[in-house]
């Protein structure tokens, strides 16, 4: 039987904001194919999550910052597609992987810094490149920056740099893909209190008080705070909506 539902890839969708993301799709009835560096066991429970409530789910497990796997990759996400959703094109594309590295300019190493670049700029350019042909016209994409775009931190300087070249990116798929009716957005969060950056603002008293005194609705983002603007950008009420940028923080310095 044919599957009616539209389907979302969301990266990184075993915690953290991707699988806040990855449940507030399928509240919208959206069929959800999940990927994980690391963690399988909780990629699972999120995939357990999304049946339970009634849409189809896979995990599948991708390092972003492995560029030379995505060839791969993609061979294994169209198998999954015509044999378990019975399609071999999909509607949505959420770049959200990612990790936190912090450190003064003057201490910033290379290898930091080509972490960091590997996963959050070379990754999501090439990936999607290698994903774009699978989007079904008229789909979306989702590129997750940073409020560090608009704001400076110290010790924020080449992530926040590869987040912006994110931004500009965003801007050109919504050019190139346009013709095809395919949207391309981003949304910045604030800052939010997950497992990013070692849980550095969830373990810190005196940073979730700083966060919140700047802020103008008082408090630390929360992951269910970022995933339904993510999911509206996925609704046709979102249609005549591309190439913005929509930072979701609660008001953070502004
Ligand atoms: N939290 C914040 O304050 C904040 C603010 C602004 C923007 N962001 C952005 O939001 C996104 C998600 O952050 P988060 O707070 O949800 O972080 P998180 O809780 O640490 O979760 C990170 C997710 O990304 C995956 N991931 C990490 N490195 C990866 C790699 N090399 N390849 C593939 N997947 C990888 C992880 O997979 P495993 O679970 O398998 O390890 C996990 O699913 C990131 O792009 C981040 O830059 C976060």
């Amino acid at each position: 039987m044919e599957s009616k539902s539209k389907i979302a890839l969301v990266t990184g969708g075993s915690r953290g904001l991707g699988k806040d993301m990855a449940l507030r799709l399928a509240q919208k009835g959206i069929d959800i194919i999940l990927t994980y560096n690391t963690r399988a066991e909780e990629a699972q429970n999120v995939v357990a999550q999304i049946e339970q409530a009634g849409q189809k789910a896979v995990a599948l497990q991708l390092n972003t910052a492995n560029v030379k796997s995505f060839d791969l990759f993609r061979e294994q996400f169209k198998a999954l597609l015509s044999g378990k959703f019975n399609t071999d094109h999909f509607d949505f594309l959420i770049n959200n992987a990612g990790f936190g590295r912090n450190a003064p300019i003057e201490d910033f190493t290379e290898e930091m810094f080509d972490e960091l670049m590997n996963v959050h700029f070379k990754g999501v350019y090439f990936l999607t490149q290698k994903m774009m042909a699978l989007l079904n016209d008229g789909g979306g994409i989702v590129n997750i920056s940073s409020g560090l775009t608009r704001v400076s931190f110290k010790g924020s300087s080449a992530y926040a740099s590869m987040k912006g070249a994110v931004e500009v990116f965003t801007r050109y798929l919504a050019k190139e893909l346009g013709p095809r009716g395919i949207r391309a957005n981003i949304v910045a969060p604030g800052a939010v209190a997950t497992d990013f950056n070692d849980g550095h603002i969830r373990k810190s008293e005196q940073l979730t008080q700083l966060v919140s005194s700047i802020t103008a609705l008082g408090r630390v983002g929360m992951a269910e705070d970022i995933g339904g603007v993510v999911a509206f950008l996925c609704t046709d009420d979102a249609r005549w909506v591309t190439a913005q940028r929509i930072e979701v923080s609660g008001g953070m310095l502004i």
